[in-house]
């Protein structure tokens, strides 16, 4: 089923969001890519406020406001907290945290102007919610991220727009790196994984597409990841296993 009014991918060169951009066009979907790398229909960098502007004018121009919005650009970033530079948590929080901000604002006072209903999905993240030693900027951008969804969905549905997030977890794109997916703290991660692998970039865009669609649904955020952060950190029956212990009742 095609999306009527069209559909914008910020963030589809690549990763969860080329996912998005390939499943819209597989149904007949017409969709624009924003990103600032690759080969995108509107170059933008959500960093840059007037860059996001020109970005929805061009838009407007090309296709109207969009049926669906859906705002994968980010950035990973790995740095413990006593060493993290001012630089790198205010280009992390610009990226992750502003950035779909201002396109969502964007879109949103559009879609309000022309009285368009719209569905807006960010991509926050698991780590907006469990802690990872080294990852204490971009959790800090996820979670921030999540609550702006929150708000965000109770401040527009007067306006007709929905405003959801997915929280991947582990997902094999290029954010990933090389990083051999079968061993060393990867392979754990799967061995952890209730659902026994890693993510695709494909599961996560069958969420977002499926997300879009449920109408009575706003302010929420999906977590895709197989079961990961079901886990309690405790974990004894899990930890005995992978130890090789026999798990009875009486232990
Ligand atoms: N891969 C994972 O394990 C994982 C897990 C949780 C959340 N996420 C989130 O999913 C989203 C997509 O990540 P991915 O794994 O597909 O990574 P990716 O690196 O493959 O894709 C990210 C895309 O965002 C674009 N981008 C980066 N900075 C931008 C900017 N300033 N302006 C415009 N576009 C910009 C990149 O050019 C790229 O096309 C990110 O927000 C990431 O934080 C990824």
């Amino acid at each position: 089923m095609s999306v009527a009014n069209g559909a914008v991918v910020v963030g589809g060169s690549s990763g969860i969001g080329a996912a998005i951009v390939e499943s819209y066009r597989k149904q007949g979907t017409q969709v624009l890519v924003w990103d600032i790398a690759g080969e995108p229909d509107v170059a933008c960098d959500v960093a840059d406020p007037a860059a996001v502007d020109r970005a929805l004018a061009t838009t407007l121009d090309l296709m109207g406001v969009p049926g669906q919005l859906t705002v994968t650009a980010g950035v990973g970033h790995v740095g413990l907290l006593l060493e993290e530079s001012v630089e790198d948590w205010d280009r992390v929080m610009t990226i992750n945290t502003r950035g779909p901000w201002l396109v969502m604002r964007a879109m949103a006072k559009a879609a309000i102007e022309s009285s368009a209903s719209c569905s807006f999905i960010a991509t926050s993240s698991v780590s907006a919610h469990l802690v990872d030693r080294s990852m204490g900027t971009y959790c800090a951008s996820k979670a921030a991220l999540s609550m702006l969804v929150k708000v965000a969905a109770c401040e527009w549905a007067p306006h007709g727009i929905r405003v959801n997030a997915v929280g991947p977890g582990v997902t094999q794109t290029p954010m990933l790196g090389n990083a051999p997916t079968g061993s060393g703290w990867l392979g754990s991660v799967q061995d952890r994984t209730p659902l026994g692998r890693l993510g695709f970039a494909d599961d996560i865009a069958q969420a977002v597409l499926a997300l879009h669609e449920l109408e009575w649904v706003t302010g929420q955020v999906l977590d895709v990841d197989g079961g990961l952060s079901l886990h309690s950190p405790i974990d004894a029956y899990g930890e005995n296993l992978r130890l090789g212990f026999t798990v009875t009742q009486d232990q």
